[in-house]
């Protein structure tokens, strides 16, 4: 069985609710011919994820950008998997680097929260990924490590398969001020993370799909995505026009399924 390209987008804070279902209905045509091919997702504001499940059904899988590590309590501002899971969302996106670095979440917030999205069925996509600093001082792979045995450590192996994605998103290339990882430091650093899966998870660490992040755009997605271990692409700004997203998609499939791991 040929393996599918993991590729999405979070929108980050950008759409409104008209805005985002407007753009899902359209990747909704767009991928039609494309999509068995991809495990394809979208990642909008709360808001924005009733009106985009009912827009797509079950033809595109619809994420949170966090979640509460709670079912309910005194916790103002946060969302349940309850209320999550109401509306058809069984997907999340958990210790995104904005949520670490401008909203101080800590490797131990996020590990309860996938633990919370384990123990409700979820599927979690956690971001881990090193500073700028910690590159700077060769820590980048002790410094991804860490973070990967912080947050999911306490997930069992049994608990993965099908249930833990893992977005390698280095703080320095994200965003407007960032700047593009080159496709063999991603290459490298995909590498790392899967030995430290292994480590976690035995032989079901050999499963979890790792995608790149940050600042992928049309001139470098195929790139990255030709070398060994990128499993998918997870892409903000380039990703927000459907035209230019689509033709992002059909430029890297092609040299995502030609690709030779062994
Ligand atoms: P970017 O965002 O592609 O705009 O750099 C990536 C992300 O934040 O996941």
């Amino acid at each position: 069985m040929t393996r599918k390209l993991y590729i999405g987008t979070n929108t980050k804070m950008f759409q409104t609710g008209s805005e985002a279902e407007a753009f899902i209905r359209r990747m909704d045509e767009l991928i039609d011919d494309i999509r068995d091919r991809l495990e394809f997702f979208f990642i909008p504001s709360y808001t924005s994820l009733e009106r985009s499940v009912k827009a797509v059904g079950d033809r595109i899988r619809i994420g949170a950008q966090n979640m509460a590590w709670e079912e309910r309590g005194q916790f103002t501002g946060e969302i349940s998997p309850l209320m999550l899971d109401e509306i058809g969302v069984r997907f999340v996106l958990i210790g995104h680097s904005e949520r670490r670095h401008v909203f101080r979440e800590t490797d131990e917030d996020e590990a309860r929260k996938i633990r919370c999205a384990a123990d409700h069925g979820f599927t979690s996509l956690l971001c881990v990924g090193e500073t700028a600093e910690q590159k700077n001082s060769g820590l980048a792979a002790a410094s991804v490590m860490e973070q990967l045995k912080q947050s999911a450590g306490t997930l069992k192996a049994e608990e993965v398969p099908g249930k833990l994605w893992i977005a390698y998103e280095p703080v320095w290339a994200i965003g407007k001020s960032g700047v593009p990882a080159s496709a063999s430091y991603a290459e490298e650093m995909h590498g790392v993370i899967r030995t430290a899966l292994r480590e976690l998870f035995g032989p079901n660490g050999d499963d979890i799909p790792i995608l790149y992040g940050g600042s992928v755009n049309p001139s470098n997605a195929v790139d990255i995505i030709s070398r060994k271990g990128i499993d998918g692409l997870f892409i903000g700004r380039s990703a927000w026009d459907p035209e230019r997203f689509d033709s992002i998609i059909r430029e890297v499939l092609p040299v995502f399924e030609s690709r030779n791991d062994d």
